[in-house]
């Protein structure tokens, strides 16, 4: 398939399959599964074990997924409000024992959200981090602290076919994945 990234070397097949996809089918994804993707997430590595991460979740059909929906920029709502489900990944900003800054919070976040995605993946699952969403909205519907912040939105669901999805995003949907050589990114030292 054209989204299975084609790599420089051994990478394992999982990580190789999961894309951000755009097209999600009618199916629900349970409640259950939605649940053992955030235990994959809570299995991130974290500094001082603080776990600085925490998610909101809402499936389809429901008033918290529609208030999260509804919060989405122009360029995500068409496609993102087909999912069956949104997660926001939020970051705890302060150590829980001192109050001290946690300067690794949003690291640690992004480490568990890759954790949830190619656990979701494994399960035939597809996701699509999101930035673009109006994040006052959501701070309010969450009712988060100022020691709260939103990390990004997760959509979530089976996939469906590209055919479905309005111009830009089927093109989007179907063009191949890429990323820049490793010999651009890193180096021996
Ligand atoms: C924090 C974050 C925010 C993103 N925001 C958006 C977004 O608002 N809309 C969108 O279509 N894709 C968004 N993406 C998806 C990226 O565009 C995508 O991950 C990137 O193009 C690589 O494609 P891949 O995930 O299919 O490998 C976001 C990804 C991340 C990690």
């Amino acid at each position: 398939m054209i989204k299975i990234a084609k790599t420089e070397g051994p990478v394992i097949d999982l990580i190789k399959g999961r894309w951000s996809a755009r097209s999600f089918a009618e199916r629900a994804v349970s409640e259950q599964d939605i649940h053992t993707m955030l235990e994959a997430a809570t299995w991130a590595a974290s500094a001082n074990n603080e776990q600085p991460w925490e998610y909101y979740y809402a499936l389809k059909g429901t008033e918290g997924f529609a208030r999260l929906a509804e919060s989405l920029m122009p360029g995500n709502k068409p496609w993102a409000a087909n999912a069956a489900a949104l997660i926001v990944s939020v970051a705890r900003k302060t150590f829980a024992a001192n109050g001290n800054e946690n300067k690794m919070a949003f690291h640690d976040a992004g480490m568990a959200n890759a954790q949830l995605m190619l656990q979701a993946k494994a399960m035939d699952v597809y996701t699509h981090p999101m930035g673009g969403f109006d994040r006052n909205m959501v701070t309010e519907q969450l009712q988060l602290n100022d020691d709260k912040q939103i990390v990004c939105m997760i959509a979530v669901g089976y996939l469906d076919h590209a055919n479905k999805l309005e111009e830009p995003f089927k093109t989007r949907e179907i063009t191949e994945r890429s990323r820049k050589p490793i010999a651009e990114i890193a180096r021996e030292i």
